[in-house]
Order: C-alpha cells, then sequence, then structure tokens
C-alpha cells in the first residue's frame, strides 16, 4: 500500500513573522508589540520556495498569519478565514499555495482552536453582557473577584488561568495569555463554527492543519483543581480530558471527507509518549502527533536510545505514525541547546534517520543559534524571542529582507549573519545547508529511511546505532550511527559499508572505516 504522502514527507516549519520580507516594509502595519517594526509575511516566503526546493522539503507548516492583535503574535487569532495586513492578503495566501504547488511542495496551515484573541468579534460580544449570544461560547464562570474557581496557572504569566470581567461580574478562562480566552467546545456552536474555518481553508486547497493545544480542547466541566504538587505548571501541559477524543473524531471525519489525504498534526503538548499515543485514537483521531519529550532530552546516548524506545513501544503496536521535531517556535534551537556546530549536525543525521515523520524548522538547516535578545527588544511574554530571530538570506544591510535594514526588523539578527546566511552557505558545499539537503535526498532515495522498520543496535558507551529496513526492498537496508561523545569512537557495522551521508561531510560514497569522528555521525547502506 503506498502510505500518504505526509509519512513519506520532511516537513519545514516557518514561523511567519520571521522568515523573510517580500513586500516593501510600507506595504503594511508592522507588528504593535515590537514597536511597529516590520516582520515577514507571505511573500517573502513566495521568494524563497527556490531555497525549499533546492533544499528538498516535501511540505510547509505555516504559523498563524491570521488577523490577530500579536500579544501572543499571531496565536491570538481575531478573524479564522483571513491574513493578517502584516503577513499579506488571501491572495497572496491563494498565490503562495499555488507556487509552491507548482514545485510540488504541499502547505498545511497552524489553526488555533482552543482560544480566540479577546479581540475576536465572538469574545467582544460575549464579554458585553451575559445574554450575549457568544456568552456561552467561552468558559465563564461566578466567583468572588478575590478567588479565581480553580487553582489552574497559565503559560507564560504563571499567574491564575482566570481573570475577573468587571463589566460583567465573571471570571474568564484562559489557559495562555489573559488575551487568549478559551473557546467553550462542548458548546455544539462553537464547534459548528471551527468546522467552517477548516472548510474554508480546505476548499481553498490547504493540505492539512498544525493544531494548537489540542489536547485543551475538551474540558472537565467540573474543572476540578490541579494536583496541590502540581499546581504551580500551567495547566496547558495538563488538560487530559476524555472529551477531547470524540471532538477529534469529527474533525478526522471532516478532513478525511476531502479529496488528497488532508491531514491533521496535533500539538499535543504532554510530556508523556504513553499519553500523546492516545491522541491516534483507533487511527481516527489525528493523523500525527507531536511528541516533546525527545525535544527536552539531554543530548546523550542514553537518554536518546530511551526516547525512542518509548515511542517505538507506544507508537509501534497501535499503527501510530510517528513525528521527530528538534526545534521549533517555542524552544531554544538545538544549536544553542546542544553546544556545537558538530553536535547540531550529528543531531540532523539522527533526525532524518528516524522512523517518523520529520519536522524541521527554518533556520536550522543554516545551524543558527538562538539571537542575544537585549531587555528592550524583549516581546513575547514567553521569552522565547531568542529562537524567533529572523532567517538572514545574504550578507549586507537588509539580509535580503526587502526594504530592511538592520534595526528595522521586529528582532534582532542571530549572531554572525554576514557569514551565517543561506547565500554564504550555499556557496559552501562542507556548510550544514549541504549536509541538510545530501541527508533529505538520502532520505528520499531509500524507501529503508522513510518507512523501514526501527532496530536498536549494539553500540560502544556513547553512540546510539540503529537499522532501518524496508520489508519490501531487501538490500534497501540502512544503519545511522551517532556519536554523542566529545572524541573518536571505533563502532563496527554490520556488514562491510558504504557511507552514504557523513555529518562532516567526509568520506561519502567511500568505504567506512569502522571509526566514528568525535561529535559525528553517519548513514551507511551496505557495500
Ligand atoms: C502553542 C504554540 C505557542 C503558542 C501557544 C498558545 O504552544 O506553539 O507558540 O504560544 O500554543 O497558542
Amino acid at each position: 500500500m503506498t502510505p500518504p504522502w505526509w509519512a513519506d514527507a520532511v516537513f519545514y516549519e516557518i514561523y511567519v513573522p520571521s522568515f523573510c520580507r517580500g513586500r516593501p516594509p510600507s506595504a503594511g502595519p508592522g507588528l504593535a508589540p515590537a514597536g511597529g517594526r516590520m516582520a515577514g509575511d507571505l511573500a517573502g516566503i513566495r521568494r524563497r520556495l527556490d531555497h525549499l526546493q533546492w533544499l528538498g522539503v516535501d511540505a510547509l507548516w505555516l504559523t498563524p498569519f491570521y488577523p490577530s492583535p500579536m500579544a501572543d503574535f499571531g496565536y491570538d487569532v481575531a478573524d479564522y478565514c483571513d491574513v493578517s495586513p502584516a503577513f499579506g492578503t488571501l491572495d497572496d495566501f491563494d498565490r503562495l499555495l499555488a507556487d509552491a504547488r507548482d514545485r510540488g511542495i504541499r502547505v498545511i496551515a497552524d489553526w488555533v482552536p482552543n482560544h480566540t484573541s479577546d479581540r475576536h468579534p465572538w469574545f467582544v460580544d460575549a464579554r458585553s453582557s451575559r445574554q450575549s449570544p457568544h456568552r456561552e461560547w467561552y468558559v465563564w464562570r461566578d466567583g468572588s473577584p478575590d478567588r479565581p474557581p480553580n487553582n489552574w496557572t497559565a503559560a507564560f504569566t504563571r499567574g491564575p488561568a482566570w481573570t475577573w470581567d468587571e463589566a460583567t461580574g465573571q471570571w474568564y478562562l484562559h489557559l495562555f495569555l489573559p488575551e487568549q480566552p478559551d473557546l467553550d467546545w462542548s458548546n455544539p456552536a462553537v464547534e459548528a463554527a471551527m468546522h467552517d474555518v477548516l472548510r474554508f481553508w480546505l476548499d481553498r486547497g490547504i493540505d492539512g492543519f498544525r493544531v494548537d493545544v489540542v489536547h485543551a480542547l475538551g474540558k472537565d466541566p467540573a474543572l476540578p483543581d490541579a494536583p496541590p504538587d502540581r499546581a504551580h505548571l500551567p495547566w496547558s501541559s495538563q488538560n487530559d480530558d476524555p472529551r477531547t477524543h470524540p471532538i477529534l473524531r469529527r474533525l478526522r471525519a471532516l478532513v478525511d471527507s476531502y479529496a488528497g489525504d488532508r491531514c491533521l498534526v496535533g500539538e499535543v503538548y504532554l510530556l508523556s509518549t504513553t499519553r500523546v499515543a492516545r491522541y491516534y485514537g483507533q487511527g481516527d483521531e489525528l493523523h500525527m502527533a507531536f511528541n516533546f519529550p525527545p525535544l527536552y532530552a539531554p543530548w546523550t546516548a542514553d537518554a536518546w536510545r530511551h526516547r525512542i524506545r518509548r515511542v517505538e513501544e507506544e507508537m509501534g503496536p497501535i499503527g501510530a505514525w510517528p513525528t521527530w521535531v528538534l526545534s521549533n517556535h517555542d524552544n531554544a534551537r538545538h544549536r544553542t541547546r546542544y553546544g556545537s556546530e558538530a553536535r547540531a549536525r550529528a543531531a540532523a543525521v539522527l533526525l532524518l534517520g528516524l522512523r517518523g515523520t520529520p519536522f524541521l524548522y527554518a533556520g536550522e538547516e543554516l545551524g543558527l543559534e538562538d539571537a542575544e535578545v537585549p531587555a528592550d527588544r524583549v516581546v513575547d511574554p514567553g521569552g522565547r524571542d531568542g529562537c524567533r530571530a529572523p532567517i538572514p538570506w545574504e550578507a549586507g544591510a537588509g539580509h535580503g529582507w526587502e526594504g530592511a535594514d538592520r534595526t528595522d526588523v521586529w528582532l534582532p539578527w542571530p549572531p554572525d549573519p554576514d557569514r551565517r546566511n543561506a547565500a554564504y552557505l550555499r556557496s559552501d558545499p562542507g556548510s550544514i545547508l549541504h549536509l541538510y539537503r545530501r541527508l533529505l535526498a538520502a532520505r528520499r532515495a531509500s524507501p529503508a529511511l522513510r518507512r523501514g522498520g526501527y532496530e536498536e543496535l549494539d553500540a560502544p558507551e556513547g553512540v546510539l546505532a540503529f537499522r532501518r529496513v524496508a520489508a519490501d526492498r531487501p538490500g534497501d537496508d540502512r544503519v545511522v550511527l551517532v556519536n554523542f561523545g566529545d572524541s573518536d569512537v571505533g563502532c563496527a557495522a554490520p556488514w562491510p559499508a558504504t557511507v552514504v551521508v557523513d555529518s562532516r561531510g567526509e568520506g561519502e560514497g567511500g568505504p567506512y572505516a569502522g571509526v566514528l569522528g568525535a561529535s559525528a555521525a553517519v548513514v551507511l547502506a551496505p557495500g
């Protein structure tokens, strides 16, 4: 059976405000919370499709590009069916989708169903009076103004997940900022309105959705307290209620009713692989779910071996197709976390050698580090500005951003942008950018790497070794060896082997000599 495209794909996350600017700065408003400085836009993404095609990615995940007051830089949506003037227009979206399709690149959009912006017309109406038609679309509770209805903690502020609405004398729930009130998904009108939103984009041809904090949709209506020892942790990383599953099954049915294997990739931010696996249902809920424990694992062979085993144990038996992520717009980049480019390169070999769909984060192919953000440029209430630094495309003042100079882009550039940029690295065959390109090509060329089984191999201390075998392609065996340690180590392959990809670019196409360099990784083929 041919697997659906998304199981064979390498995804690439584009954090829209930070990718590239295509229109002149005057073409739309800047980001108000960033002092009106300019952001990337949809035209900028179109401008860089050449880079993405050359790199070899199969699908793009675009973070929210909808109208938004930008309290959470787009994750506070004020209109689900339009494009923010900061990022362009619906025409720009259609053009981007068409141009991507012409290059064989799919596009999925971020969909933020748990909460809206407090400026969304639904919430503006809800807040206007207790009798308003949209009042019951959100989660309101009585109480006294000095005591929130329960002990839940909000993300980012780490204050109560409740805000007292003076005018109507009730509390409203927000698992994130007060500017992001939670919708009440037990209300059928909310679900119907959100299904309409999905149809709007599906009808336009979108290939699927990345679903924001999807595990938070179903809530226990009794809103019971968090256990006292966990009350200080955001409730958004704990809500795991069975009511979410029927909601997901209905979403799945809607998405599956469209031709073309449209997909739902859920952000299940529960730091337990056992729990994450439940969100695949019986193959009738999410097509894929993010599983973050590996992202938080330290860079050691033992930690990774354990994390991969957990995925194999939990997902394998139920036929749930895994995903792998090293970096995204919510966490320090892995180049920064792991501390060296050599390790970031080895991690790329690991990521692209695993069984499951890999998600790259724009800029990791450039080996970008997080930006140093001076206090007067901090804009994110969640402390995530560093990994959201704008992508430098070339040397020079605006780094390939239309009309930009060094200071008028919404966040500072990452370190060393005059060398660490796409054009410069492309001219250097030994660069990390070329490594990513070779890894993507190697994956595309090998059914074993794309969808073969995962078999752990014995390995010396500090090395992770595994084999990928495609049942239907005898001979298309691959072995991946990753040296997490900082010195060379002898490590045999199970058969005489050729180096397909080496994280340092050494000896590719030649015989594997049985020694792994410090912080190096290889993909091997028999022969
Ligand atoms: C998800 C997003 C994050 C956002 C939050 C609230 O975790 O990845 O960026 O702030 O949801 O929408």
